[in-house]
């Protein structure tokens, strides 16, 4: 398409890396009451910022998560062109159009932001221009390669002086290739950033995917007006194909509530006597919904109220009660339904009568930390018997919570090991202590308030 607008840019922030930890000490609460509303779906948030900032038009989004990494996506799609502001509550988005980005003038920083900074990776990657990814220390230590080794297919150079790891620089080919490409781990980012690198490469570009993840790319990109097929072969792996150079329009979008950040008031109910509490308006995508099934067959009571559509997604109110868990298998078919979730899950594991294996978690290493590690140690630091292997964790839990607590956990820049500790102390005999509570504002700024709303004692 013609890129008439070539949209005057807005300012580029520099950022910085500085970043003073502030512990947070979770104690033994009263029962949790009450209703609350958790923050918008990050991974939503990330692809209506993206595309809205792509689409020729308007795009208007309510319901974002204002976390610090979906506004990295922000400040990149300005870095790229697009105009965005916020007004009335919502958030305003002038895209340039499919095709149109223009050279960043600096460094992109995404600070602690895996899904922002990969699928940024292929939306610009293919461009013959250069743009210079660079990140948190957590961020320059997670892998890219899933990501640079089919864009390297598609024409793509990468300079990264670190093996593959950011700070990097891409620079794209005259004419991007298409390519078909089966995506070797269970990955929803590595899908997205080759779809996203289809959109400005002639033809059509396929990825397959084994094993099915999260599909907010597949749904956001159909509405936006891409052009995509999506089929299933006899294995039951999905071929998702994009068609390259399509005219992209802006849209209206409600961002429903994040199911991966529901995830924590839910546990906290789950564990502390006498609670009820219910959580309003959460996704319930059925590539997202695996922690909702996994505690119900832990015993948990969680009833889904008035289920309704919203937006192209179902969503529903999430009633919990306190109650008497009890350990079971998790098998790793369920893993990608709820990949986010384990730390919190083994929270809720050290609660339950009798042990909680978990299998299928390998790609829980290369997460914000490594998440299999950083809960064990967790675990063991607060008491908890549990034992890791290379990809399975296994917990036994205390129901009473009796001699469960005392420790000091290391956060390793997660936001979701941060919070998942504290729900623990929540319930525990003695206190959990944080090592560090701001990369929480990563993905769930309010949690505090919120916690505090339903009786919970941080500080
Ligand atoms: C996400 C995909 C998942 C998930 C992440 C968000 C996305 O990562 O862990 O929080 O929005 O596409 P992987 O693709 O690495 O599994």
């Amino acid at each position: 398409m013609l890129c008439a607008a070539r949209i005057s840019r807005e300012q580029d922030r520099p950022m910085s890396h500085a970043h003073k930890p502030i512990p947070a000490t979770a104690r033994r609460s009263p029962a949790l009451s009450g209703s609350m509303r958790v923050p918008g779906d990050k991974s939503i948030s990330h692809r209506a910022m993206m595309f809205g900032g792509l689409a020729r038009g308007l795009t208007r989004v309510a319901g974002l998560l204002e976390g610090e990494d979906v506004l990295r996506t922000r400040d990149a799609m300005i870095a790229f062109g697009a105009k965005i502001e916020k007004r009335d509550g919502a958030w305003l988005i002038h895209g340039v159009g499919n095709g149109c980005l223009l050279e960043p003038a600096g460094p992109l920083d995404f600070g602690n932001a895996g899904t922002g900074s990969r699928l940024t990776m292929g939306l610009a990657g293919v461009y013959a221009m250069k743009t210079t990814f660079i990140g948190d220390a957590s961020l320059q230590s997670r892998p890219m390669k899933r990501v640079l080794d089919p864009l390297r297919l598609m024409g793509v150079e990468v300079d990264a002086s670190t093996g593959d790891r950011m700070p990097l620089t891409l620079r794209g080919p005259r004419q991007a290739t298409p390519i078909v490409y089966r995506v070797p781990m269970a990955s929803a980012q590595v899908k997205s950033a080759v779809l996203l690198a289809g959109l400005n490469t002639p033809g059509v570009t396929t990825v397959i995917e084994p094993v099915m993840t999260r599909d907010h790319t597949e749904k956001m990109l159909a509405g936006f007006g891409a052009g995509l097929e999506i089929d299933t072969d006899a294995a039951g792996a999905r071929h998702i194909h994009v068609h390259g150079h399509g005219d992209l329009t802006g849209q209206d979008i409600e961002v429903p509530g994040d199911p991966s950040s529901a995830a924590f008031p839910l546990v906290a109910a789950l564990i502390v006597p006498g609670s009820d509490v219910t959580i309003d308006n959460v996704l319930m995508n059925p590539t997202r919904t695996g922690l909702i099934q996994t505690l119900r067959e832990m015993g948990g009571r969680i009833e889904l109220v008035n289920r309704r559509g919203a937006g192209g997604e179902d969503v529903a109110d999430v009633r919990v009660r306190h109650s008497d868990l009890r350990g079971v298998t998790v098998p790793a078919e369920r893993a990608p339904s709820m990949i986010d979730e384990y730390p919190v899950l083994a929270v809720a594991a050290s609660f339950a009568d009798g042990e909680t294996r978990m299998l299928g978690l390998d790609e829980l290493r290369v997460k914000e930390s490594d998440r299999l590690a950083a809960v064990a140690r967790g675990l063991e630091e607060n008491g908890v018997d549990c034992a890791e292997g290379k990809d399975w964790l296994s917990v036994r839990g205390r129901p009473d919570g009796k001699g469960l607590g005392g420790g000091a956990v290391a956060t390793h820049l997660d936001h979701r090991i941060a919070m998942s500790f504290l729900v623990m102390g929540l319930a525990a005999e003695k206190p959990v202590t944080v090592d560090d509570s701001t990369m929480i504002a990563t993905s769930f700024p309010e949690f505090m308030g919120l916690m505090a709303g339903l009786g919970a004692e941080i500080d």
